[in-house]
């Protein structure tokens, strides 16, 4: 019975293991169409997907990402408060209606109007009565040069004249409007005078500047954000904020969190995402028991900052884990998108991601290297750096927020770290990043003969390689340039 345990073993496949095999194509890489699924209602123009660690994604990261094309999910390893804070900032960085709008009233003093502004990001703030009925608007030039901001009140500097729009205003229509009184910001109300939200001209010149975001019926930017398997509390504070809910966990088969987050799935309206996943037999249990299900992440043990293989020697390492989840999936007749999390170095792994029934990629060390990261630029020994730490690392856990992620009832930060912590090069913004990276995906799809993800699906053959191979596929036999190899992706 024991010697089964091997003969039957399955081949734990991982990137480095396997390389696309070309084939017939007639699509140029410039032409690839990567549009995907995130989870069932989300799609996404460049299906890649900031992780949730907290030196990865905050509301800077998620707002690059949705803009260029990808989404981002907030970490959790910060209390509710901030989280959905962040999530906020998400969603007001950008909209044709801004809905959550930050109001003010007439006889607050205008010391804490600036520090409203301030605190927001934001220029102007429309000033509301206890009806919430607009009574004027307030922006930054209006408060710039005021001494005595302890004293003097909102109502001393406000404009009273203001130019007001109905909600069923078309984008054009505000352009006009905003043009013709030569004015920044628009406040939308009702049929009472109530305030119901805000156009302003930044968020009209960004939609042009950002043709392909993600974005939501209201024309915001798209944003997830993860939780604990068992924080009904902090899903129902991130709801009315986020498009999707992550279940954060490391081992996704854990029935219990398994039948918590089935529980909370049925208290929200967004999305649920669940995992993280590697096996079929996982797979069936979660489209059991979360009929409702919006999208699987899948892949353990193969992140940059990992260490749970080598302290535990447990591991579904992401190719696999994408193989198998992908094939239950289609065995089910499910059409739930996999999220392909963890390890992905180069283009190429995210293409054989795809070919392996991925709908899009999670990416943690890829973006942490970005601006837009949480976290300052370091420079050691004078090279330029940004800081990276497994959420399951002895100093992430030491925030105690997110330590449910590896034992799932558990708030012991005094448990073995299954992350490790370090740097990765800057990289530069994550326009720039992703723009690169994804001119390598397209080559990708170009050799394998996939002009879209599910041309990627039925056309990405695979093979496996010996480890002389490996060694054969990359760069060799030639001494590196100053510039050359170690520069971008080994
Ligand atoms: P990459 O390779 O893109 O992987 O940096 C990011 C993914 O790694 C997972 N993650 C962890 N896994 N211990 C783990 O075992 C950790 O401390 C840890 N932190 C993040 C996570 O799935 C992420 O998306």
């Amino acid at each position: 019975m024991f010697n089964k345990k091997i003969s039957t073993a399955p081949k734990l496949l991982t990137f480095s293991d396997v390389m696309l095999l070309p084939g017939r194509t007639e699509t140029d890489p410039d032409d690839v169409k990567l549009t995907s699924h995130i989870t069932k209602r989300i799609t996404a123009e460049i299906p890649y997907i900031a992780s949730p660690m907290d030196t990865v994604t905050g509301a800077q990261m998620a707002i690059a990402m949705a803009r260029i094309g990808g989404v981002g999910v907030l970490h959790r390893n910060c209390s509710i408060d901030e989280e959905v804070n962040m999530a906020r900032q998400v969603k007001r960085a950008e909209s044709f209606v801004i809905t959550d709008v930050v109001t003010i009233k007439p006889d607050m003093t205008i010391k804490k109007a600036r520090e409203l502004m301030k605190q927001s990001n934001i220029s102007g703030l429309p000033v509301v009565d206890d009806h919430d009925k607009v009574q004027g608007i307030l922006t930054k030039r209006d408060v710039r040069f005021a001494s005595d901001a302890d004293h003097i009140l909102v109502k001393d500097l406000m404009s009273a004249k203001v130019i007001s729009a109905k909600r069923d205003i078309s984008i054009e229509e505000a352009q006009k409007l905003l043009h013709k009184h030569r004015i920044e910001k628009l406040v939308v109300v009702d049929e009472e005078e109530k305030i119901e939200g805000l156009i302003t001209v930044r968020d009209l010149e960004r939609r042009g500047k950002y043709p392909n975001s993600t974005r939501d019926e209201d024309e915001r930017l798209v944003v997830g954000a993860a939780i604990g398997p068992f924080d009904l509390k902090r899903a129902k504070a991130l709801d009315p904020h986020v498009d999707f809910i992550v279940v954060d966990l490391a081992h996704g088969h854990n029935m219990n969190a398994l039948k918590s987050a089935a529980n909370i799935s049925k208290e929200i309206e967004a999305e649920l995402v669940y995992g993280n996943l590697g096996s079929k037999e996982a797979t069936e249990d979660v489209l059991s028991i979360m009929e409702d299900v919006a999208g699987l992440r899948v892949g353990i043990g193969s992140g940059s900052i990992c260490s749970t293989s080598v302290v535990t020697s447990a591991s579904a390492p992401n190719l696999f884990s994408t193989l198998n989840v992908a094939s239950a999936l289609n065995e089910l007749g499910s059409d739930v998108p996999v999220i392909s999390d963890g390890g992905i170095k180069n283009p190429g792994d995210a293409a054989l991601s795809f070919a392996a029934g991925g709908s899009s990629v999670m990416m943690g060390s890829l973006f942490a290297g970005a601006r837009e990261s949480p976290g300052q630029l370091l420079s050691l020994e004078g090279k330029m750096m940004k800081r990276i730490r497994g959420m399951g690392s002895r100093s992430a856990k030491a925030e105690r927020f997110a330590l449910d992620r590896y034992a799932a009832k558990g708030a012991n930060s005094k448990t073995i770290p299954e992350g490790v912590e370090g740097f990765v090069p800057f990289r530069g913004n994550l326009s720039d990043i992703v723009e690169e990276f994804t001119s390598g995906v397209r080559a990708a799809f170009g050799y394998a003969g996939a002009g879209t993800v599910k041309e990627m699906w039925m056309n990405g053959k695979f093979g496996i390689i010996s480890s002389q191979g490996a060694e054969e596929a990359r760069p060799h036999d030639i001494y590196p340039s100053a510039s050359g190899m170690s520069d971008g992706y080994q």
